[in-house]
């Protein structure tokens, strides 16, 4: 007779623990054990551990996996989160089974040891048909569905709730209740105002509506609005770093002459100053011939701007020429800072609105909450537990599979808050979707390539190239050391089958197939696995972060983000006053709407975890234990270098500091 010791790991949240009959077994190489009732008197509470003796005739080999089993307990079923299992074998070896997700009433789970094996390694053949058994299983529950043609597959699930339980973790109802408009302009305290259909008076007015929602960087926005140094940071450091170009020629359909921009340029002409690097270009060309929603029965209306900006000699840099719309003509006219103070702040105003169409749909929503999903679903359905990728994956998938459905059927559904509240919003959103889906590409994720193919390299105080750029390298140290622990060889890269499939899956799904994305089809080489996987940690994390996080502080003051414009842009100038300003702005309502979909978007969510700090046990090898320390260090030394630099700036930037951001798309 030989006795295992197996520890059970209850989860801490509300509601981890059950009573529940649980049942476990053991199974080894050689043999397994009977099947043990582990709670005939007492249930697992949240937080606790348990202790069980397990009697076998003889030593099971070498152990392979630990099945659990749950029955309900006079008639009561609950659910068990179950952290992690340990078993102690009476050869004397503690053995890690991680587990971290709930158990249904009458379902199993079966745990593999922490040890992270590579699909031609783990040879038992027990062991194999676990592992194959394991991604039929993921595959059944995890299944692709078309969104709508020519943009990223998702889920193939209608509610968070209804998710198969190895994602739900302490996700709860409570949270998808919080996921709506209405509950947030409730917590704004705004409710009387949603329906209004009034404009506003004044942009003063604007101020009464923040109350004890204005923090410090609601209030710099709400005084640097309208000034160009603040409008043409953004292009930098605000929500969206990403559109924003060195210009060495103008488009043909910019035609900006040196007369135009003498007083801005000081003296210079414009190919000096383009050779010299200083001119960039903002141009919304995605938005083109994009029509305007209709919100509460008024039509809106959406513009494709061109914008020309100047970096100054103090390294500021500066809108000096707008065109709102592609096609050069005379009633299109370019507008400058020499123009009235209304014509100019108009049209800023119109670009601030394409802004918000750009940012949140194709930066926001399909470059990371959708590209997100797609990494998530290859993982779960290519990546066996024990593979060292899904190990590594794993924090940065928590949550996105949720919050997607939720966005889907709470912001860009037929009722949802988007569709209802924002000129971008219903058809012209799918539409804009899919012209971004076509034009992405795989330079354009990874940030060193990107920053160069826009000529960013050297322009002054652009801190989320400088944060971003140091995060990058960060992540691909980690990556890079800890996937070649795990694949000595290029060779290893190319037998991996389980790789090979999640690669083409995120190819096929997510890229739909598109060679010119790209993005590889297959991997061949240790470094395009390590350049690959730093993508896609760097894009459900810093990217995220640095395109969601403001949303609230920077877009919640209205004028600075439209989110829809009830006027056609001005044909002619001279004709643009302050009250025609007010009649083109988002009415009360639809401004209260607007910020409490903002707020929700910005809002931490349930239990989040900033990158490099995994709550879960999921490594009892040494080198990855060590390696997870050292990316904690150098993230620490990283925001504590950008917390000494934002101490010395006007408006810190914040987005990037590591204890900022999530370890996934999470809200
Ligand atoms: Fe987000």
């Amino acid at each position: 007779m030989v006795i295992y010791t197996v520890t059970t790991h209850t989860g801490k949240t509300l509601l981890s623990g059950t009573t529940s009959l649980i049942y476990i077994q053991l199974r080894g190489s050689e043999a397994e054990s009977e099947e043990k009732n582990l709670n005939p008197l007492k249930g697992f509470l949240p937080g606790s551990e348990r202790t069980f003796k397990i009697n076998c005739k003889a030593s099971l080999g070498e152990l392979i996996s630990v099945k659990l089993y749950s029955k309900p307990f006079m008639h009561l079923d609950n659910q068990w989160f179950c952290d992690k299992i340990l078993v102690n074998t009476p050869e004397g070896d503690e053995i890690l089974f991680p587990c971290y997700c709930w158990l249904d009433c009458n379902e199993k789970l079966v745990l593999r040891p922490a040890k992270a094996l590579l699909v031609f390694e783990d040879t038992n053949p027990i062991a194999q048909r676990e592992r194959m058994k394991q991604l039929e299983e993921q595959q059944k529950l995890f299944r692709w569905r078309v969104y709508a043609e020519g943009t990223p597959q998702v889920i193939d699930c209608d509610a968070s709730y209804d998710l198969p339980a190895e994602v739900r973790f302490s996700f709860t109802k409570e949270s998808d209740f919080y996921y709506t408009a209405a509950k947030q302009i409730a917590a704004l305290k705004l409710t009387g105002l949603a329906d209004s259909r009034e404009s506003w008076k004044s942009i003063s007015q604007l101020e009464g509506i923040f109350c004890e929602n204005r923090g410090k960087t609601i209030e710099y926005v709400q005084e640097h609005w309208d000034k160009d140094k603040f409008f043409g940071y953004q292009f930098l450091n605000g929500l969206n770093p990403m559109l924003i170009q060195r210009c060495s020629k103008l488009p043909e359909n910019f035609p900006v002459t040196d007369d135009m921009v003498k007083d801005s340029l000081i003296g210079s002409s414009l190919k000096q100053e383009m050779k010299k690097g200083n001119i960039f270009l903002s141009d919304y060309k995605m938005l083109d011939g994009l029509v305007g929603n209709v919100v509460v029965g008024r039509q809106q209306y959406l513009t494709a701007p061109l914008v020309l900006l100047y970096c100054n000699p103090h390294g500021m840099m500066l809108p000096i020429a707008i065109q709102l719309k592609q096609e050069p003509s005379k009633e299109n006219p370019i507008f400058l800072p020499t123009d009235s103070k209304a014509d100019w702040k108009l049209a800023k105003i119109f670009v601030r609105n394409a802004e918000f169409g750009v940012h949140e749909v194709d930066f926001h929503l399909l470059r990371t909450h959708l590209l997100a999903e797609v990494f998530t679903m290859a993982t779960l359905r290519n990546l066996p537990s024990p593979h060292p990728l899904y190990k590594l994956l794993f924090p940065h998938i928590r949550y996105t599979l949720q919050i997607n459905i939720l966005a889907r059927n709470r912001l860009i559904s037929e009722d949802g808050a988007i569709t209802l509240y924002a000129g971008v919003g219903g058809e012209s959103l799918v539409k804009l979707l899919k012209r971004a889906t076509a034009s992405l590409t795989y330079s354009a994720l990874c940030l060193p390539e990107n920053i160069s193919e826009r000529g960013l390299e050297s322009v002054p105080h652009f801190y989320y190239r400088d944060d971003g750029m140091k995060l990058w390298n960060i992540i691909n140290k980690f990556v890079a050391a800890f996937l070649s622990h795990y694949y000595q060889s290029d060779e290893h890269v190319q037998k991996d089958t389980e790789l090979q499939r999640w690669i083409s899956e995120i190819f096929t799904k997510g890229f739909l197939g598109r060679d010119g994305s790209g993005i590889p089809s297959s991997l061949q080489t240790v470094t395009e696995l390590v350049k690959f996987v730093t993508m896609v940690i760097f894009t459900a994390s810093a990217q995220h972060a640095s395109v969601n996080n403001g949303q609230f502080d920077l877009g919640g003051w209205m004028p600075n983000y439209p989110t829809a414009l009830r006027n056609p842009p001005p044909k002619v100038k001279g004709q643009t006053t302050e009250d025609s300003i007010l009649e083109t702005l988002p009415d009360v309502g639809t401004t209260v709407n607007g910020m409490a979909v903002l707020r929700l978007l910005s809002k931490d969510s349930a239990d989040h975890f900033p990158l490099g700090y995994f709550p879960e046990t999921l490594y009892d090898e040494d080198v990855p234990c060590k390696l997870i320390k050292e990316f904690q260090k150098d993230l620490k030394e990283l925001s504590d270098l950008i917390e000494g630099r934002n101490k010395k700036l006007e408006l810190p930037y914040i987005y990037l500091n590591p204890k900022n951001v999530d370890n996934s798309v999470a809200i």
